[in-house]
């Protein structure tokens, strides 16, 4: 039954087929209350998992010293505003900035292992607008195809409260052949803004599904197609690091995804035995 509960939470939105234009909404950060904003080497939106840790891509904030300022339950636009601090968040330090061993950048917007760990300075207190997200599981991170998916957050060209916008992801193969040998298939996934919804740019922007965690968004205009390269943006898929995440921070993978009975599963019966 809950097997089910956990499969469902990716696949319902495709049968549900939601009919409404796919258009830029203000939210409310209790809805979405993961998101972190992190004023580093760059500002960028980061996801709170729990108490003490917050992720976010590394290229926002690798080389970054312990004084970044990391903000939690914020509504109004971060990124124009000077000072990230805004009634009713919470503002913390870095006691550890952990940046993936194996973090490279390749070019311009083209990264491996694009994945860091910010470790708060002291243990924030959860509320309406300031919750842990919850991940997609190592599971579900092989199902994903061209699922309906909201992407949350703020953009570095227009002045936006927290706002969500849903749209579906490209097939995985489609996001090959439009980045060649620039994309991780593992890692990343891709989607292509169809209006004006581009404008939620912010790297570090969030990708879920009804809730549930699947990545950061990441400018990425692709390469390999011109004709087909215009909005496209990249999303490191976060559950591919869940072993990392785990490892560096002393969380159980069953505790970021909840999924916890999946690892527990008995194997399925060969062919053979089956049949018998
Ligand atoms: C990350 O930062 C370190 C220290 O500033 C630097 O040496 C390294 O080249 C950076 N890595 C990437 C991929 O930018
Ligand atoms: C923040 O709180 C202060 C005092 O409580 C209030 O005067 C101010 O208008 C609030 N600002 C916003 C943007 O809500
Ligand atoms: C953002 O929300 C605040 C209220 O929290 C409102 O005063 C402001 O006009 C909004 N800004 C935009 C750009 O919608
Ligand atoms: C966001 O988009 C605008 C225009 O589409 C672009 O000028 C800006 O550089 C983008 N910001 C980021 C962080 O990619
Ligand atoms: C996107 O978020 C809205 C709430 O703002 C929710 O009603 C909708 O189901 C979500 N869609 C997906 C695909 O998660």
């Amino acid at each position: 039954m809950k097997i089910y509960f956990c499969f469902l939470i990716i696949t319902a939105p495709t049968f549900l087929k939601i009919t409404s234009a796919f258009t830029l909404k203000e939210t409310s950060s209790s809805i979405f209350p993961f998101h972190a904003v992190i004023d580093g080497s760059n500002v960028c939106s980061g996801l709170l998992i729990n108490e003490e840790y917050v992720l976010c891509p590394a290229s926002c904030v690798n080389g970054s010293k312990w004084d970044i300022k990391i903000s939690l339950g914020n509504q109004e636009d971060p990124f124009f505003l000077s000072n990230p601090v805004q009634n009713f968040t919470d503002t913390y330090n870095a006691k550890d900035i952990i940046v993936h061993e194996k973090f490279l950048k390749l070019s311009n917007s083209v990264y491996l292992n694009n994945i860091a760990l910010l470790r708060l300075t002291t243990i924030t207190t959860f509320k309406e607008n300031i919750q842990p997200g919850l991940l997609f599981s190592k599971l579900e991170n092989h199902l994903i195809g061209e699922d309906l998916v909201n992407v949350t957050g703020w953009s570095t060209t227009t002045v936006l409260n927290l706002s969500v916008a849903e749209t579906t992801l490209l097939n995985p193969d489609t996001c090959a052949y439009l980045y060649g040998d620039d994309f991780f298939q593992y890692q990343e996934t891709c989607l292509e803004w169809k209006t004006h919804d581009y404008h939620l740019n912010l790297s570090g922007n969030i990708v879920s599904v009804q809730g549930r965690i699947l990545g950061f968004l990441i400018r990425a205009p692709c390469t390999e197609h011109d004709l087909d390269c215009k909005n496209h943006y990249k999303v490191i898929k976060i559950s591919s690091f869940l072993d990392w995440i785990s490892r560096k921070s002393n969380i159980p993978i069953e505790t970021l995804t909840s999924c916890d009975f999946l690892e527990n599963i008995e194997p399925r019966p060969s062919i053979e035995e089956w049949e018998n």
